[in-house]
């Protein structure tokens, strides 16, 4: 069932910041500066931006090009596509991925509501922060408080469809955190830390670079860009034929890793170097403790407290869509009930997700994955943000070679935009040999250690 009415991005540059909006997010400013902190650094960064650009690129143009193709979002993208009914279930398994990954996101997310008001109302004070951050997680109430009220922003934006929703929301709030982080990174080049912070960020040492070092850069790769649950195929099934495909992907991809890497020129001269603290810890506790201290703290601390608030609002938008294309597209449903049913289902599973740091002890520990104690928000984390996102991508590559065809996904992909043959010949080697070879490797990793990447 294609929608006769569907909406389509008003212009090209619109759909380019929505889809950076999706990509850039908690994952860019707080995942991507942690685990470069806990993996050594430079060597990290590199291996991160290899594999962004040799498997990552490739992979968003597989999700473009069906987004664009099927004018529906994944189930629908699937079942017009592909001869085979069994592909169905992948675009089943997307849309559940999107709620699952939406429910504990969104506890994080509105973590940084709560520190946005403390800046502007209370300020920092340095020795409460790391007691403060415990309290304020074991706090079952406020955790669901600050989840709903994330999720109704959302909900707000999202209800306002494609155009009049996500296009003018990113297109307003994608610049703002743009200024917002080149003004954050020049006031933390200032500080007398800056030097040896960058020399720990930006020098590669080929030490430590390991194998596992290659599995936590390309989880992280695929989390960034929002690969792998049908997002990116979602906002591609906004595209009218016209649009250069290879353009506005390279773009998105581009945008992504540059607020990454920028974020950490802001983290890593802040700290002066590695992290002692991974994880929540490193924002709301390490560098809270910082800008209690710094001149003009609380007001830098506020500006990035919005940033991350923005950051993570664009991209939660995004996962909610996926869902809500779902009902409209599939269930022929109105936008307003589609919005409706997932913000309810999206709450439901995100209360575990708030009580499981501390405010329901039995929560915080559910499952012990290679020697490691899992609470429910971080098992969530590990079989939808981690297994099923590389599964994801695995399986969309190998769909697009294998079921929908290399002649009909390359017309689709290259149409109208005059790419040279070699670049269409090396393009189709990363997607048929080592996109596979990397996805396959990290699956079968991740599945033997238990590694959640996080
Ligand atoms: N890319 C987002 C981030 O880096 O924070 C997270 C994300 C959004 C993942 C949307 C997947 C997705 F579909």
């Amino acid at each position: 069932m294609q929608p006769a009415g569907r909406e389509h991005w008003k212009s090209s540059l619109g759909f380019v910041l929505a889809a950076a909006g999706s990509a850039v997010g908690l994952g860019n400013i707080w995942r991507f500066p942690t685990l470069t902190g806990q993996n050594g650094g430079g060597g990290f960064v590199l291996l991160y931006v290899s594999i962004v650009l040799l498997v990552g690129l490739p992979l968003m143009y597989v999700e473009l090009s069906m987004g664009r193709a099927a004018q529906l979002g994944p189930v629908g993208a699937f079942r017009t596509l592909a001869p085979h009914r069994a592909w169905r279930a992948l675009g089943y398994l997307f849309v559940l991925t999107g709620i699952v990954i939406l429910s504990y996101y969104g506890v994080v997310a509105g973590w940084t509501l709560k520190y946005f008001w403390m800046a502007v109302v209370d300020g920092f004070t340095k020795e409460a922060s790391g007691p403060a951050f415990g309290a304020f997680t074991k706090n079952g109430t406020l955790q669901i408080a600050f989840l709903a009220a994330f999720l109704g922003l959302t909900t707000g934006i999202v209800f306002f469809g494609v155009k009049g929703g996500i296009e003018r929301m990113s297109t307003v709030l994608m610049p703002v955190l743009f200024v917002l982080l080149l003004l954050l990174i020049v006031y933390a080049l200032t500080l007398p830390t800056a030097l040896d912070g960058l020399c720990f960020y930006l020098i590669p040492d080929p030490a430590s670079i390991s194998g596992k070092t290659f599995v936590f850069a390309a989880g992280q790769a695929f989390f960034s860009l929002s690969l792998g649950m049908g997002a990116m195929l979602t906002y591609g099934s906004y595209l009218s034929p016209g649009s250069n495909l290879m353009r506005s992907g390279l773009v998105v991809v581009l945008c992504d890793t540059a607020v990454a890497i920028m974020a950490g020129l802001l983290i890593f001269p802040v700290l002066g170097g590695a992290p002692d603290k991974s994880g929540p810890g490193l924002v709301f506790v390490v560098l809270t403790d910082l800008f209690a201290t710094l001149p003009a703290g609380r007001f830098v601390g506020a500006l990035f407290f919005l940033l991350l608030a923005i950051a993570a609002l664009t991209s939660t938008i995004s996962l909610m869509e996926v869902a809500a294309s779902y009902w409209i597209d599939e269930r022929g449903w109105s936008r307003k009930k589609a919005v409706g049913v997932t913000a309810g289902l999206v709450l439901l599973l995100g209360v575990p997700s708030a009580l499981s740091l501390g405010a329901v002890g039995g929560l915080g520990n559910v499952l012990s994955i290679g020697g490691k104690a899992l609470g429910f928000l971080d098992l969530m984390d590990f079989f939808f943000g981690n297994v099923s996102l590389t599964l994801g991508g695995f399986l969309l590559v190998l769909f697009a070679l294998l079921a929908w065809k290399r002649a009909r996904f390359e017309a689709e992909l290259y149409a109208g935009s005059g790419t040279p043959a070699v670049v269409r010949k090396g393009l189709f080697f990363l997607l048929a040999v080592l996109a596979p070879l990397c996805l396959g490797g990290i699956l079968g990793y991740m599945l033997i250690t238990g590694q959640t990447l996080g």
